[in-house]
């Protein structure tokens, strides 16, 4: 099968560099990195070296896959000369998650939605990927009826450079940190989570609330969630539905460390919600958020996409 050629835009960001170590592990060999003016001509770890992303670079006719990480108003655009020029674009900022016509796909809840693509395909927020993926089970047997999730979010979700910033702030004296846009009621991050949970389980009414907060770890994102079913659903049921689904891994008390360069989403903590009744469930999620909240799932998306349609020879 012919090499897809691959950008990665975004590539010296924390997300791009995890994109860039998973394609070389997973062994693509035809690939680009781009980035802003301001990084054009670095030489990155595995010797690459980094290229402007310009409309015209991005539109020469040259990509069949490019992979964005660069933050919402530069996916606005940057996206559509990607397109233009022929690659499929897997985007992961909240540019496109929404948009009518756009698939936003986890592969292990709805990847085939991703082969209706136009062109884009968007990959979700770094807490709807592993929350849906604990619930579409859940839904599966015993129907949704209600949603709450809180999130312990690591500050490598806010960049490379929030990471810096951690690293150089003396040991205990971090703090949460609630650092999303706020609308005077909710943020962002908080309505992004109900609205892409939504789409990807296509359930557009489901009642889903959450509350977002930033913790000081590098890597690895973590969420309780409560989950009131249709049906009853014993704990030992769930149990047994979450670990045979695939993506999903048990451990009795997963935290973000577990989940460091784990492809898993690490799922415990299963038990009766003592506050709701009979229908009430509640439980813990770890993930590494750069990459099954990012990278890896774009790529797999990626590699799904190459499998129903290689590229031409
Ligand atoms: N971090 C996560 O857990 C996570 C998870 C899911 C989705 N995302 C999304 O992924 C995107 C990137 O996140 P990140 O954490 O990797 O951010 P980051 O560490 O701040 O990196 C941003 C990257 O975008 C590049 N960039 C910025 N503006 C650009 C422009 N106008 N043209 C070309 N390149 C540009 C930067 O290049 P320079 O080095 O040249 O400035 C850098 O490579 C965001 O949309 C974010 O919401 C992040």
């Amino acid at each position: 099968m012919p090499e897809p050629r691959i950008a990665v835009v975004g590539a010296t960001g924390a997300v791009g560099g995890v994109t860039l170590r998973l394609l070389r592990e997973r062994g693509f060999e035809r690939v680009r990195a781009l980035a802003s003016a301001r990084s054009a001509g670095r030489e990155l770890e595995g010797g690459l070296v980094v290229e402007e992303a310009t409309p015209d670079a991005l539109a020469a006719g040259d990509i069949d896959l490019a992979f964005f990480s660069v933050g919402t108003s530069a996916s606005r655009e940057l996206v559509p000369h990607a397109v233009r020029g022929g690659a499929v674009a897997v985007d992961k900022s909240s540019a496109y998650r929404l948009q009518d016509g756009i698939p936003l796909v986890v592969p292990e809840v709805n990847g085939e939605r991703a082969l209706e693509h136009d062109g884009i395909v968007a990959n979700p927020n770094c807490c709807a990927i592993p929350l849906t993926m604990a619930l579409k089970p859940l839904h599966d047997a015993a129907g949704l009826a209600r949603v709450r999730v809180s999130t312990y979010q690591s500050v490598s979700g806010a960049g490379a450079q929030r990471m810096e910033e951690l690293r150089a702030t003396p040991s205990g004296e971090g703090n949460l940190a609630m650092d999303w846009d706020f609308d005077g009621e909710e943020f962002d991050e908080e309505s992004k989570l109900r609205d892409e949970t939504r789409k990807i389980l296509e359930l557009p009414e489901l009642p889903i609330s959450a509350t977002c907060v930033r913790v000081p770890i590098l890597v690895g994102h973590a969420e309780a969630v409560w989950v009131e079913t249709q049906e009853q659903l014993s704990a030992d049921e769930a149990r047994d539905l979450l670990g045979r689904a695939p993506g999903l891994r048990l451990l009795d008390f997963p935290t973000p460390r577990d989940a460091l360069d784990v492809d898993d989403v690490l799922v415990g903590r299963i038990r009766p919600d003592r506050a709701a009744g009979e229908n009430g469930l509640t439980l813990f999620l770890a993930c590494d958020n750069l990459r099954k909240g990012a990278a890896l799932n774009a790529i797999q998306i990626a590699e799904l996409l190459l499998a129903r349609h290689p590229i031409p020879a």
